[in-house]
C-alpha cells in the first residue's frame, strides 16, 4: 500500500533556544518573539544538517533576516556570491537567491550538487530575453561583442561574450577595448553605465519589477519630509530616480556606503528586506524603509529551505553544451579586474 510519509517540522524546544539565542540576540529588535518561536527550529534543523551533509548556504543580500542572519555561510550581492561559488569545498551548495544566481554557481561547480529552495523563484530581468533575441540582435550589429548581466538564464549566458554584475558592469564593458557594446537585459542598467563610459551601449529594453516602481519624484518627497537624509540608490532604478541619488551601487556596495559613511538617516532605493539586514549591523542609521519586495527572492524561505536540504531538491541541471558556452562568458567576467 502507498502512503506519503509524514513531514515532521521542527518544534521550539529549550535546546532550540539555547542553540540559536545568540542569534536571536541580534535580531530581537526586528523579528517579535513570537515569530521568533517560528523561526528558531528551522534555524537549528537547518544548521545541524548543513553539517551532517558538508552543505553551504550562498545567501543574497534580498534574503529575509531569519535566513541572512540565522543561516547563511556567505552572503554578498551577485558578484560576490559567483566568486564565492569558484572557492566553496563542499558536496552542496544551497542556493538561497533566485533561479539565474543557482544556474550560476552550477556553471561554475559542475560536479557539485547545486540546490534552490523553489525552482519558481525567477526574475523579470531574465524572463525579459532568451538566446534567440541574444542571436537577432548580433545579426543586427554585426561584430559587436555582447555584455549580458548575470541576471540572465543559461541560455543567454551561452550567446553571450561576457557576464557582468551590478558592481562591475562598467569596468567589464570598459575591458572589452571596443568602442561599442550590445547591452543585456537591463535596458535601465545599461542606460546608466552609458553615463559612466565613453564606450556606445546599444540596449534590451528589460526591468527589474521590483525597481522600475521606484521615482525620481518619491525620492525628493524623502528629502523634503527627511531633511538631511542620505538617499542611495540600485543601478536597475530609471534614470531620474538615479539623478536624484547620493550614490549608486551593488547591493553591496551599498552596504559598504553605509559602513563607511555612517549616516544619520538614510534610504536604500532597493528591495526591502536590504534594509533590515543592514540595520542589524547598524543600530546607531535610521533607516527609511520602502517595501518593495522583490516576489522572488521572497519564495525562498526557512521551511524550504530544510525541505531542500533533506530530500536534496531542486537540483539544477544545466544542458552539457548550453554550460560550456554559459561558463566562458561567466569566467570571463571574474577575470575582469582579477
Ligand atoms: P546585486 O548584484 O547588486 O546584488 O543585484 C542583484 C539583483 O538581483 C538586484 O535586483
Ligand atoms: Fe530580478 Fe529585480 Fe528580483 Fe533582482 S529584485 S531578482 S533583478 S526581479
Amino acid at each position: 500500500m502507498n502512503s506519503t510519509p509524514q513531514v515532521v517540522e521542527p518544534e521550539f524546544t529549550p535546546e532550540v533556544a539555547r542553540v540559536t539565542a545568540s542569534v536571536h540576540e541580534r535580531l530581537k529588535d526586528i523579528i517579535p518573539d513570537v515569530e521568533w518561536a517560528v523561526h528558531a527550529p528551522y534555524i537549528a534543523a537547518i544548521n545541524r544538517l548543513k553539517k551532517e551533509l558538508n552543505a553551504v548556504l550562498l545567501v543574497h543580500n534580498y534574503q529575509t533576516p531569519e535566513i541572512y542572519h540565522g543561516v547563511a555561510d556567505f552572503v554578498g550581492d551577485s558578484l560576490a556570491l559567483a566568486r564565492k561559488a569558484t572557492e566553496v569545498d563542499a558536496d552542496i551548495i544551497v542556493q538561497c537567491g533566485v533561479h539565474f544566481m543557482a544556474e550560476t554557481t552550477k556553471l561554475l561547480n559542475p560536479d557539485k550538487t547545486v540546490l534552490i529552495p523553489d525552482l519558481e523563484a525567477g526574475c523579470s530581468l531574465a524572463a525579459s530575453i532568451t538566446g534567440a533575441d541574444v542571436r537577432k540582435l548580433r545579426e543586427q550589429h554585426p561584430g559587436v561583442p555582447v555584455v549580458s548581466y548575470v541576471n540572465t538564464t543559461a541560455d543567454v549566458k551561452a550567446e553571450t561574450d561576457v557576464c557582468c554584475t551590478s558592481a562591475n558592469a562598467v569596468e567589464v564593458v570598459e575591458s572589452l577595448g571596443v568602442d561599442k557594446v550590445i547591452f543585456t537585459p537591463d535596458g535601465y542598467l545599461a542606460q546608466y553605465v552609458a553615463t559612466q563610459t565613453d564606450v556606445e551601449i546599444i540596449y534590451w529594453e528589460g526591468a527589474c519589477e521590483v525597481h522600475e516602481r521606484f521615482t525620481g519624484e518619491e525620492l525628493r518627497d524623502y528629502r523634503k519630509s527627511y531633511p538631511g537624509i542620505r538617499v542611495i540608490a540600485h543601478p536597475e532604478c530609471p534614470p531620474d530616480v538615479l539623478n536624484e541619488a547620493d550614490f549608486v551601487g551593488s547591493t553591496s556596495g551599498m552596504i559598504n556606503y553605509v559602513g563607511e559613511h555612517k549616516p544619520q538617516q538614510i534610504v536604500m532605493i532597493t528591495e526591502c528586506s536590504m534594509s533590515d539586514n543592514v540595520a542589524v549591523e547598524h543600530p546607531d542609521v535610521d533607516f527609511i524603509r520602502p517595501c518593495n519586495l522583490c516576489p522572488h527572492m521572497k519564495r525562498i524561505t526557512l521551511p524550504k529551505i530544510l525541505h531542500a536540504l533533506r530530500n536534496k531538491q531542486y537540483e539544477i541541471t544545466i544542458d552539457p553544451d548550453v554550460a560550456a558556452r554559459a561558463r566562458r562568458s561567466v569566467e570571463r567576467m571574474l577575470e575582469v579586474g582579477r
